[in-house]
C-alpha cells in the first residue's frame, strides 16, 4: 500500500525504530526559548533509536528539514500537484489540500495504523499552518491522542513502559505540542485542561531513558504553552503543582530536560502573578533558590555550563525584582556568581553577563528601593 518503507516497522530487538536516518525518524523540536537557545542536540540517544527529541523550551517545534514532504506517500496520492507540493515547502498551505494528511488524520483516529499515523503527522508539522487546526478540530483525534496518553499510565508504576510504547506516546505527546503552540488552538487547548494529562508523566522519577523522554516531550509541551507569555497560561500553570515538579527535574533528570524545565520556571517568574507566587512564602522561595544554587554549584564542576546557565541567572535577576526576595538573595546567592568564575563562559554571552552584573549592582545596592 505504501510507495516507501515504512520506517516504523524497520525495528531492530529493542522493537522501537532503528537504522533510520535520525534526522528522519526522529522528531526534533528546535530549541528556541524566546529565540536565545542554541538548536536543541538532536539524536543524542545513545542508540539512535527513534525516539522523538524534544528540544528545550520554548519549543519552536522546528521543521525537519531532511523529511522530504512526501517522503511516505500514500499510493492514492498521485493525484498530488507539483504546485501543491512547494506551497507544502514553503509551510503556507492547508494541510487537508495533502491527501498523505487526511489519511493519517484517518488513521490516527480509527487505525489501524496509529502507530505510524502518529509519527507521519508529527513529522509534517510545520509543513502546514493549520496542521494543529485540523488535529483539533478532526473529529476523533484529540480523543485518540488522550487515548494514547491515557493507555500508558499503568505502565508508569510499577515501571513497564517499553522503548516502543514510550516512543508511540511521545509521537502523540508532539501532536498535542503542535496544538499548544498555535494561536488558535492553544487556548482551547488549555480550556479543555488538556496539560493536566500531562501531570503523571512529569511526576514520574526513573532515570530509564524511556521515562526521561516522556518527561521531555511532555515538558516541551508545557514549554510551548507558556512560550507565547500569556497570563491564562500563567493562571491555569499556578494552579497545578508545575513548580514543585519543575523543580524536581531540575534536580535530577536530564540536562535537556532540566533546560525545559528552567525555562518553564523563568517564564512564570517573569509573569508578575508568577513572581508573587514564588515569593508568597519562604518555602516556596528557597524551594527555588535551593534548587537554583545546586544547579549552579554543578555548573561549577560539569564544565561546560551551556544554556542553563543563561537561565539560571535570569531567574536570579527576576526574584531580585521582589523586595523581601531581594534582601534573602544577597545570602543564599551562590558565591561563584559573584567572584568571576564563569567570566569565560559568558564571555560571548553578552545578554546573560548584562543580567548577572545588573543582579549583582541591584545585590549591591545599600538602599533597596
Ligand atoms: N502546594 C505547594 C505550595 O503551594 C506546592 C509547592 C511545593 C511549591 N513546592 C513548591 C510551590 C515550591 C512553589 C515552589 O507551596
Amino acid at each position: 500500500m505504501f510507495a516507501t518503507k515504512n520506517p516504523m516497522y524497520n525495528t531492530g530487538n529493542t522493537g522501537v525504530n532503528t537504522g533510520n536516518n535520525m534526522n528522519q525518524g526522529s522528531l526534533p523540536f528546535t530549541v528556541g526559548g524566546g529565540g536565545n537557545l542554541a538548536a536543541a542536540p538532536v539524536g543524542n540517544q545513545p542508540n539512535n533509536n527513534n525516539i522523538p527529541v524534544v528540544g528545550a523550551p520554548g519549543l519552536r517545534i522546528g521543521p525537519n528539514p531532511t523529511v522530504k514532504p512526501n517522503d511516505t506517500q500514500v499510493s492514492n496520492s498521485n493525484t498530488q500537484q507539483p504546485q501543491l507540493q512547494s506551497q507544502q515547502h514553503q509551510g503556507s498551505s492547508h494541510a487537508l489540500d495533502d491527501p498523505n494528511v487526511y489519511h493519517w488524520i484517518c488513521q490516527v483516529t480509527y487505525g489501524p495504523q496509529k502507530e505510524q499515523a502518529l509519527l507521519e503527522l508529527g513529522r509534517k508539522r510545520e509543513q502546514f499552518d493549520d496542521l494543529a487546526i485540523v488535529l483539533w478540530s478532526s473529529f476523533g483525534v484529540m480523543t485518540s491522542l488522550l487515548n494514547e496518553i491515557i493507555s500508558v499510565y499503568p505502565m508508569l508504576q510499577p515501571q513497564m513502559l517499553s522503548n516502543q510504547l514510550s516512543n508511540r506516546v511521545c509521537n502523540a505527546l508532539v501532536l498535542l505540542q503542535c496544538v499548544a503552540s498555535h494561536p488558535e488552538t492553544k487556548h482551547l487547548f488549555l480550556q479543555a485542561h488538556i496539560p493536566l494529562f500531562l501531570f503523571p508523566f512529569l511526576n514520574t522519577t526513573s532515570r530509564q531513558r524511556t521515562f526521561e523522554y516522556l518527561r521531555l516531550t511532555s515538558l516541551g509541551v508545557i514549554g510551548a504553552l507558556v512560550k507565547s507569555d500569556s497570563q491564562d497560561v500563567i493562571t491555569f500553570l499556578l494552579r497545578t503543582d508545575i513548580v514543585p515538579l519543575c523543580l524536581r527535574i531540575m534536580e535530577s533528570s536530564s540536562e535537556l530536560s532540566k533546560t525545559v524545565a528552567i525555562f518553564i520556571l523563568q517564564k512564570i517568574l517573569l509573569d508578575d502573578v508568577g513572581l508573587q507566587y514564588i515569593c508568597a512564602t519562604l518555602e516556596r522561595f528557597y524551594a527555588v533558590t535551593n534548587v537554583l544554587k545546586d544547579m549552579v554549584d554543578h555548573l561549577t564542576v560539569n564544565a561546560p555550563p551551556g544554556r542553563l546557565l543563561k537561565h539560571i541567572i535570569r531567574c536570579y535577576l527576576r526574584l531580585s525584582d521582589d523586595l523581601e526576595a531581594r534582601r534573602l538573595l544577597r545570602v543564599v546567592l551562590p558565591a561563584s556568581l559573584r567572584d568571576n568564575t564563569f567570566a569565560e563562559v559568558l564571555s560571548d554571552d553578552v545578554g546573560s553577563k548584562r543580567c548577572l552584573a545588573q543582579l549583582l549592582l541591584t545585590l549591591n545596592e545599600e538602599n533597596p528601593q
